[in-house]
């Protein structure tokens, strides 16, 4: 009887490389792999012999081709031994490697195929020295090392974990089109043009949320996939144009099912313990506290909002700051925690520049004296106003630096703050080793856009008002930007990991008036909404089940449980931060032929 763990008959080899202990001694075993390393004593020849398993030592004293062939087995070669397992002498044994008590004694090798070793733009094992481009080039070169291959691994067998707990929660995996119309999430699309409807175009998406949304209408209750989205954005270190989502809908939710199921996933996923309970925190507190909505809570550095005691302050840029509906942030680091150099502090202004802040005034409190920066603007009254809102964080008074950040616009303070606290964090050495998960909920439904005069959605345009403010969402003045429209807020969550959305969801609008004007309050015409959404719409006429769901990054998951910082890792094909495939030279010019297929009047000169 075959079973699951009986070896299907038919690979070349008997063995891999990671495999062979004192166990397997006198055995004829066959080996195949790459040489990683080739030594020649005069009378005594070795290789390693590498396969993502391990290495094993080969030796030829009883070697019966010609030992002169083993000038053929460059570096990088990949080769096919049989021979005998043996022991190796104590002194040459390595308890490190699992294959280190033993050499395989070759008979026979066979080169099956010869590396250019001459050529190679790196060799990939040990710390690999070459530069990212480079190694993005030669990306199936990179593969070959032990970080990337057990990071494929991690992600194969953590797909397989999120796959079998959703198929044991009764959710159906359904794959839904590629080629579609678009659907927002922000971005801009990647569009397809077509050859049979000339002038047409299919916009690849950024989500399946409408798809996903139509299966609920359609009846399937549970719904997941791991699937690809594609999005036009501006890229950063934790962002592909094209990435893996786990995606999930589920209808009859409640944003508890979701946190709940969410909570079950990371459990398993992160091998958390079993009371784990993932912890919540509102968008306005995530802000106020730390300057953004996806904080890294592993360390402290907690931000105030001290724009009332600056009113009356002599320092006329905070007090005009403080009088005109600014917003002054205030981060306390004891001295125990950090010490500033003039150096320092001058470079500040540098980690803010980038989100539009201006600068970051601070002030020394050392030994009950305050000095430097703006310490002449602080009175008595002002220091113990900060305390005492400090001491409500519950953080003691000590001596120690005050940083602020003021500035008209509270999404500038707020980002200014964020950026110092995470810089703080890292050059302090405050991050904690463990994984540090966040719920944040409450988020705003839709946010003003000043480019475009007009509101636009804060998650994407499916999302429910909160049903208690439902009336002002239907009928406030949506080309107000201060309106009453700014201040609601949205059943839509993230999910946050060491300062990272990991995951993102919503309950959905399953009204059609309500859906009707959540694309009227986003700027769209009767006619756009017809045109891209009609069907969707129409769909919410016929019987819809009230839904949610949510999204994990798939890239992001593997991130955090690798401990990278570049998302890059752990694509096998990445592409660089200008959307490029460097292996490939993808994107590239299409042919004439193809132009003419699909109708397309190229006009701009481009790059071969
Ligand atoms: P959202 O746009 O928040 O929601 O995406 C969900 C999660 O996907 C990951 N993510 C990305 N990862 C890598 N590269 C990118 N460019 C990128 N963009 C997003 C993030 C994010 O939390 N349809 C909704 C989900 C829903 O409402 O159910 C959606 O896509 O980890």
């Amino acid at each position: 009887m075959t079973t699951a763990n009986t070896p299907i008959k038919g690979l070349m080899r008997t063995h891999h490389c990671g495999e062979l202990t004192a166990a397997d001694l006198g055995k004829l075993v066959t080996l195949c792999g790459w040489v990683n390393k080739y030594r020649n004593l005069g009378s005594l020849h070795f290789i390693d012999l590498r396969d993502k398993y391990g290495v094993t030592q080969l030796g030829f004293v009883e070697f019966r081709g010609n030992i002169e062939d083993l000038k053929r087995c460059s570096l990088e070669s990949v080769i096919k031994i049989t021979g005998t397992v043996t022991a190796r002498p104590i002194e040459a044994q390595n308890a490190n490697m699992p294959t280190g008590a033993i050499e395989v004694q070759v008979l026979e090798l066979t080169v099956l195929s010869k590396s250019d070793i001459d050529n190679i733009p790196f060799l990939p094992f040990g710390s690999v020295e070459a530069s990212e481009d480079l190694r993005l080039k030669y990306r199936y070169l990179e593969l070959r090392t032990k970080k990337l291959q057990d990071i494929l691994l991690l992600r194969s067998r953590t797909m397989n974990k999120i796959r079998s707990l959703l198929v044991d929660e009764e959710f159906v995996e359904v794959e839904t089109p590629i080629l579609y119309k678009s659907t927002p999430e922000g971005a801009r699309d990647y569009i397809v043009p077509s050859r049979v409807h000339p002038g047409q175009v299919y916009a690849l998406p950024q989500s399946p949320q409408t798809l996903k949304q139509l299966l609920m209408i359609g009846g399937t209750d549970k719904y997941f996939q791991i699937c690809r989205c594609f999005r036009d954005e501006d890229l950063r270190a934790d962002r592909q144009p094209e990435f893996s989502q786990v995606d999930i809908e589920v209808s009859f939710s409640t944003q508890e099912y979701m946190k709940n199921l969410v909570e079950k996933i990371l459990k398993k996923v992160f091998d958390l313990k079993d009371s784990f309970v993932l912890p919540m925190m509102t968008y306005q507190e995530a802000m106020t506290t730390y300057g953004c909505d996806k904080p890294d809570v592993r360390f402290g550095l907690k931000q105030l909002v001290v724009t009332e005691i600056f009113k009356n302050s002599e320092f006329a840029t905070f007090s005009t700051v403080a009088n005109s509906n600014g917003i002054i942030k205030a981060m306390f680091v004891p001295e125990s925690v950090g010490q500033f150099t003039r150096k320092d502090t001058d470079a500040f202004v540098e980690i803010v520049k980038p989100h539009g802040g201006k600068g970051v005034a601070f002030y020394k409190l050392s030994k009950g004296e305050r000095s430097t920066g703006i310490s002449k603007f602080i009175t008595e009254e002002i220091e113990a106003k900060l305390f005492q809102h400090l001491e409500s964080l519950g953080e003691i008074k000590s001596d120690g630096t005050w940083l602020f950040f003021a500035d008209l616009e509270s999404s500038v303070a707020h980002a200014s703050a964020d950026a110092l606290r995470r810089l703080l964090g890292q050059k302090l050495n405050l991050i904690g080793k463990e994984n540090s998960f966040l719920w944040v909920y409450d988020f705003p439904l839709l946010e003003w856009s000043p480019e475009g005069q007009r509101y636009t959605a804060c998650h994407h345009p499916f999302t429910m008002p909160s049903r208690d403010k439902l009336d002002v969402f239907m009928n406030a003045d949506h080309k107000d930007p201060h309106g009453p429209l700014r201040t609601l807020t949205a059943e839509a969550y993230d999910v946050v990991c060491n300062g990272y959305e990991i995951g993102g969801g919503s309950i959905r609008i399953y009204d059609q008036s309500v859906q009707d004007r959540m694309f009227k309050v986003l700027g769209f015409t009767p006619e756009e909404t017809k045109n891209q959404f009609g069907f969707f719409i129409e769909a919410l006429k016929y019987g819809v089940p009230p839904h949610g769901g949510l999204a994990f990054g798939l890239d992001r998951l593997i991130m955090m449980l690798t401990g990278t910082d570049s998302i890059r890792d752990v694509i096998a094909f990445p592409k660089t931060t200008s959307a490029s495939d460097l292996m490939s030279q993808a994107p590239s010019r299409p042919s004439e032929a193809q132009l003419k297929e699909l109708h397309f009047n190229w006009t701009t000169s481009s790059k071969g």
